[in-house]
């Protein structure tokens, strides 16, 4: 049975990720420090339901399928916990049987601060975002260096590390020409925060473990994901993943949603016309998925672009606002002074077909997509906080 091992198994994308992969019958074992539950608990951000620990829902997921998700909680940013994870000289904190599943075939990387807000709250929090992304990248690519160069990796980097330049994005690569010779290089990358520069640095750390030890790393950079049910949350509502709809670690649609709800004008940040490209969570699980079951090469540093659709900030208010009106509810939407250093109207032309090459089916955002958040969400209205809403952390 093909091992594979999840950093960051407790997060928004780690968990649904976590029984995706065991349900196909692979082996997986999940690490994670809460860093995620803790920094929520520390901001006072709330979440829109409580969620069991780690262990709980593992149990739980054994209870319903009979298979059994490894949990081990640690810090990966201890070189120690890393590299025990390929040796198999750690405690789990949770497993049926305590016998090492062997070196991992694959790996996916999920374990990182992912809120470009936190890492410009101030000086601090831009400095745990710095020293956690990098630690946690660097503890893995000499782990594999050292244990296991065969092992794939999975890493989820964002279309943040482009930013919005004036040119058409390709995945990954471009091939530059300059006084008549010709070589192939990373995308230029730009971001428009520290979280998202850290995301750089990431690739860049993977590229050079590429480069020097002939690792096998597949790097996707990933939009801003929407969406909270999947199919496996489907069977018990606490194996759904966390949700977060405040202005550190929700994500635009979901928190326009829960906005429209409770009658909070969707806060479109200056004119709106900020472009990115989204994607459904259930295709985030598609993609790691085919990813990891297609793997990169010996020596590959493989990129893909893993958005489905692009949309301005404007189009996704709009939407909500639309079905938001449909189900009752009264949606203004407000235009805010921009807290954050963005164009606001910009050129944004990415390409992301490689993903679908490799057998990616695209759910777009439909109004049947949008209106199953909506009842979701509802259900959970009493929960919804107003106040974490919108704090205005500005760039
Ligand atoms: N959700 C999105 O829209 C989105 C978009 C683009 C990229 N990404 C990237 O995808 C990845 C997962 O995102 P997410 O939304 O699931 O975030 P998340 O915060 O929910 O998940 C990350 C998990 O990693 C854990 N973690 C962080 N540092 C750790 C450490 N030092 N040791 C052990 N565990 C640690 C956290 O506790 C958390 O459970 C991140 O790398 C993020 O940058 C997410």
């Amino acid at each position: 049975m093909s091992h594979i091992l999840i950093l960051g198994g407790d997060g928004y994308l780690g968990w649904p990720t976590a029984m995706y992969f065991s349900k196909r019958g692979y082996d997986v074992t999940v690490v994670d420090n809460y860093f995620r539950r803790n920094a929520c608990t520390e901001l006072d951000v709330g979440m829109l339901y409580p969620v069991p620990t780690l262990i709980e829902r593992a149990k739980n997921w054994y209870e319903h399928t009979g298979k059994e998700i490894k949990v081990v909680i640690g810090d990966l940013t201890n070189p120690e916990i890393m590299r025990s994870l390929f040796k198999g000289d750690f405690e789990y904190s949770w497993a049926i049987n305590n016998n090492f599943s062997g070196i991992p075939n694959t790996v996916i990387h999920y374990a990182e601060q992912p809120s470009a807000p936190y890492s410009l709250i101030n000086y601090q929090y831009a400095n745990i975002t710095i020293t956690n992304n990098l630690l946690v990248t660097n503890n893995l690519i000499f782990a594999l260096r050292d244990f296991s160069r065969d092992t794939h990796v999975v890493h989820v980097g964002t279309m943040g590390e482009y930013g919005t330049p004036n040119i058409d994005i390709e995945e990954g690569w471009l091939e530059i020409e300059h006084k008549s010779r010709k070589d192939r290089f990373l995308f230029p990358r730009q971001a428009s925060s520290l979280y998202h520069t850290t995301k750089i640095m990431d690739t860049d750390l993977m590229w050079f473990g590429v480069r020097m030890w002939d690792l096998r790393i597949t790097d996707l950079m990933q939009g801003p994901v929407y969406g909270l049910e999947t199919e496996d949350s489907v069977i018990d509502e606490r194996l759904r993943t966390i949700f977060n709809y405040d202005e550190i670690f929700g994500t635009i649609l979901n928190r326009f949603i829960v906005q429209a709800i409770v009658a909070y004008p969707l806060t479109v940040y200056g004119k709106g016309g900020q472009t990115r490209g989204y994607l459904n969570i259930n295709d985030t699980l598609q993609c790691v998925h085919k990813a990891a079951e297609t793997h990169a090469k010996k020596g590959q540093l493989r990129i893909f672009n893993q958005i489905m659709e692009t949309f301005s900030a404007n189009e996704l208010a709009e939407k909500v606002q639309d079905i938001g009106r449909k189900l009752g509810y009264q949606v203004k939407i407000d235009h805010l002074e921009n807290p954050r250093k963005e164009a606001e109207e910009h050129y944004y032309n990415p390409t992301y077909q490689g993903l679908i090459e490799i057998g990616v089916k695209p759910h777009y955002l439909t109004d049947e997509i949008l209106e199953g958040m909506f009842r979701v969400v509802e259900k959970y209205k009493d929960n919804i906080r107003r106040d974490v809403i919108f704090k205005g952390i500005k760039w």
